[in-house]
């Protein structure tokens, strides 16, 4: 059944469940229910969540885990992590423990630069629009300051306005590039804000300059964005030891386990349909750090996978190789997040994450959401060259089976001890199910 409805959003929140419930739902009472269940007892705080965006009906659930024991820049962290699938948060905390027996991990902010753009068609004298732009640099920082003052104080601002023709991809189009320093804050609205202003001065300036003809001045502001492409803001995260160190509880050969390691990062570099997954590997353990720290993974995502393909084909994010007897994995990361600002002091789990992180500046939280994505690629690819990925899947995944045939405390004891000792599969579990309720 379909049904389309106006005025939805200013119904009160039980019309809305109501009106779902029985628009959608042959059960429509026990629908209302269950949608109520989720939602908190404390009034107050429901509000808040309500508030985040519209038409709030309810909560969606997501695990919030930790995974302790991660060594990075010789401290320590316990790193928080909201995310659904069953074997991330057990992967990282096992990578976490191996490389803290082996030095840690260790993190370096390459380059903290955010972008935005002014895109515009201009028909005219390219030279000059160039003087122009050069004639307006002082005015575009005059017209932003009230923007920009609180960003200055705290060492932030826009570093640089480029002019850059485009019109060799597109008739009469041209940009100017803005360039931002946003020290703790994602910057998103601080760099939106400035772009507005600095696209209003372009068009306004224009209406006068002298040197312009009747054509030349009507510039046409097409949009003001934000990038969400951050090639120069990059952490990388690394790890090394002497390939003899590699030995361990699953490494038996460690020469024949870091070869063939490296050999699995160079196909991930030099193969997409291997790139993609190897990435959507890294992907686990950095989402679910900035979810947990109320960052925004959809745009952490789109750049990520744009710096992945930078010079044309879509490559692995990560890296490894062996020198002089050294096994070494790393990462370079384009990371904007922010550690104020957004959701980072309304949601009340947001505050506990970061304050798990030792209330991090948004470099430190750069580093670690990169040595999660390092820790959570190199236990797949562990995983991957060696036992293969399913034996420790299927054994987080054993809960959900289980909770899916709603065992009971007595069928779980009994179907986990068997399954320490034999691979796990759907099947498996429901027949051992099916024989011990005979
Ligand atoms: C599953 O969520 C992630 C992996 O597929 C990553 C990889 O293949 O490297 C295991």
């Amino acid at each position: 059944m379909t049904a389309n409805i106006n005025g939805f959003s200013k119904l009160s929140k039980h019309d809305k469940i109501n009106w779902i419930a029985q628009t959608y739902f042959s059960d429509a009472n026990d629908i209302v229910e269950l949608i109520e269940q989720y939602w908190n007892t404390d009034e107050e705080l429901q509000k808040l969540h309500d508030e985040f965006i519209e038409n709030t009906i309810t909560n969606f659930y997501l695990p919030f885990g930790v995974a302790p024991n991660f060594k990075i820049n010789d401290r320590w962290y316990t790193i928080p992590m909201v995310i659904e699938e069953s074997s991330v948060v057990a992967a990282a905390s096992k990578a976490a423990k191996f490389w803290s027996e082996r030095g840690g991990f260790k993190a370096t902010v390459l380059g903290t630069e955010k972008i935005g753009q002014v895109h515009f068609i201009y028909k005219g004298d390219k030279d000059k629009l160039q003087s122009y732009i050069d004639s307006l640099q002082q005015t575009f920082l005059d017209d932003t300051l009230s923007i920009t003052q609180n960003m200055q104080k705290r060492g932030g601002g826009i570093s640089a306005i480029v002019l850059r023709d485009k019109t060799e991809d597109l008739a009469n189009y041209y940009q100017l590039h803005v360039t931002f320093e946003t020290k703790d804050s994602m910057g998103a609205n601080f760099i939106n804000s400035c772009l507005e202003q600095i696209a209003k001065t372009l068009k306004h300036g224009a209406l006068s300059y002298s040197e312009f003809t009747e054509e030349e001045k009507e510039i046409d502001v097409v949009m003001s964005i934000l990038s969400n492409y951050v090639p120069n803001c990059v952490v990388r995260a690394e790890v090394s030891c002497p390939i003899a160190d590699l030995k361990g509880k699953d490494i038996a050969d460690p020469q024949l386990f870091a070869e063939k390691f490296v050999q699995a990062v160079r196909i991930a570099e030099i193969e997409p349909f291997r790139a993609v997954t190897h990435n959507k590997g890294v992907m686990n353990g950095v989402d679910a750090v900035v979810v947990a720290t109320g960052n925004d993974f959809r745009a952490i995502e789109a750049g990520v996978h744009a710096y992945a393909s930078r010079d044309g084909q879509y490559r692995s994010l990560s890296h490894a190789s062996i020198e002089d007897g050294v096994f070494r994995f790393w990462i370079d990361l384009p990371l904007a997040l922010g550690t104020v600002g957004g959701l980072t002091s309304l949601h009340p789990m947001v505050k506990v994450a970061l304050q798990m992180l030792q209330k991090p500046s948004a470099a430190e939280l750069m580093q670690v959401i990169a040595v999660a994505g390092l820790a959570q690629n190199f236990a797949a690819v562990k995983s991957l060259t060696t036992t293969g990925i399913q034996q420790g899947h299927m054994k987080m995944h054993l809960m959900n089976i289980l909770n899916q045939f709603k065992a009971t405390d007595a069928e779980r004891v009994k179907v986990v001890a068997h399954f320490e000792k034999h691979v796990v599969s759907h099947s498996a579990v429901v027949e051992l199910l099916e024989s011990l309720r005979k």
